[in-house]
């Protein structure tokens, strides 16, 4: 007899696509979308425009041209079994002596990364306080970890994160004595907001308040690799405090233009984690090509040759900043700019933000519309991120079709 459907509950197929038409009311559902590369790139997080650039690939191809045939060029394994090499080992000391780390340990990218030190690192019972705007990765590995207690504290705030970690202090005397560590996780440019940490006032609070140094940093730097400090060398590097960070995280799938992502740390953590991070473990290890693409990309860095791109790229920023700063908006139009000075990524604020998306696209430009649960509700924007590779011209049609859409918009308030 066929089964009765009529009152029963819904099967899953029926779940998922409720759940996906909810998304849909709420103008969030996502989808995967592929748009003409003859479009001008204002979306993609390859801010230096390695990905394309001929330098890049050169050099990039001529290592693997290189390669004798010999060589595997698939790593066969995980990092434990099969899938370590003497070019891997060396890639990473290459990588940890460009970033002035004692150790570098290779991921197969941020997420794993992310997921593999913060799931294990932090020891039973110890504190994480997170910034609220911290990845998803990260939201991802201390949701798996055997902390006692993980607290948010507001964006970007040293006040915030004092008063959080007071009322920790306060609560637990082993972390007073210092017998309970505390690991602060913040990013040094976030991915959404583009804006820079204030890693230097927070590492003050952590001396005042943990002066038996129980106070460990944990900085993702994952949208600063390339961009920021000496020959792209990072935030953290930038302001010289290095020494004072337990793990740091560079991933390579943004202005690198490869993929996976070193954690930097000491050598005992990289032990540490060899033994335990299980999205280190259990998952076949990068092969040859990517790790022949993450030194073509460490030996542009290190020979000073993308300091003309991070330079580049910091003219382009004035420039759209200057553009942006020009255009006429009215009260009836919500619309708002979140730019920090140097960053690459600027938000344009909107209620309607899929609306000025595809304003945009259709004119040729790649932006996207970023919704929630991606970023707070309340917060929608169009991501606007700049590449060494733009142009000024590109820049002044971009801004000038936000204009017109903006114009539009008001004439159609100006109608209800
Ligand atoms: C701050 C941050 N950390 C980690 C990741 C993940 O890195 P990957 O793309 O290498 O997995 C991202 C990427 O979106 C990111 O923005």
């Amino acid at each position: 007899m066929a089964p009765d459907h009529t009152c029963s509950a819904p099967t899953l197929v029926e779940s998922l696509s409720a759940a996906l038409a909810l998304r849909e009311t709420k103008s969030a559902r996502r989808r995967l979308t592929v748009l003409p590369r003859t479009a001008v790139d204002f979306s993609s997080n390859d801010f230096l425009s390695l990905s394309t650039s001929r330098a890049y690939r050169e050099k990039f191809l001529a290592l693997l041209n290189n390669t004798p045939p010999s060589f595997p060029f698939a790593s066969g394994g995980s990092r434990l079994l099969d899938g370590n090499s003497a070019y891997a080992e060396e890639l990473e000391n290459f990588v940890a002596d460009f970033h002035q780390a004692p150790t570098a340990l290779l991921f197969n990218s941020g997420y794993d990364a992310n997921v593999g030190v913060l799931s294990s690192i932090p020891q039973p019972g110890d504190v994480i306080l997170y910034d609220e705007l911290i990845h998803a990765s990260a939201h991802e590995g201390m949701r798996l970890s055997r902390a006692g207690a993980r607290k948010m504290f507001p964006h970007s705030s040293p006040p915030g994160l004092r008063e959080v970690l007071q009322s920790q202090i306060a609560a637990d005397p082993a972390i007073r004595n210092g017998s309970r560590n505390v690991f602060v996780v913040v990013e040094s440019i976030y991915s959404m907001d583009g804006d820079v940490a204030p890693i230097k006032e927070f590492i003050k609070v952590v001396d005042d308040l943990l002066p038996a140094g129980n106070g460990y940093f944990y900085v993702d730097e994952a949208h600063a690799t390339g961009v920021f400090g000496p020959k792209g060398a990072g935030v953290v590097q930038e302001l010289g405090v290095q020494n004072r960070m337990f793990i740091r995280v560079h991933t390579f799938g943004k202005a690198l233009a490869s993929h996976g992502a070193m954690v930097l740390c000491g050598p005992e953590t990289r032990d540490y984690l060899i033994n335990y991070a299980r999205s280190l473990i259990y998952t076949t290890a990068l092969g040859y090509p990517f790790l022949a693409s993450i030194r073509a990309a460490y030996e542009l860095l290190a020979s000073g040759e993308t300091t003309s791109l991070q330079y580049r790229l910091q003219q382009l920023i004035r420039h759209l900043r200057q553009r942006l700063d020009g255009l006429h908006t009215r009260p009836s139009v919500m619309f708002e700019i979140d730019h920090f000075p140097t960053s690459p990524i600027i938000s344009l604020r909107t209620s309607q933000p899929r609306q000025l998306a595809s304003a945009c696209q259709e004119k040729g430009f790649i932006v996207r519309a970023i919704m929630p649960p991606t970023i707070p509700e309340r917060k929608e924007r169009v991501r606007v991120c700049l590449h060494a590779g733009n142009t000024e011209a590109e820049i002044d049609g971009l801004v000038r079709t936000v204009q017109v859409w903006l114009d539009e918009s008001q004439r159609k308030a100006a109608k209800l």
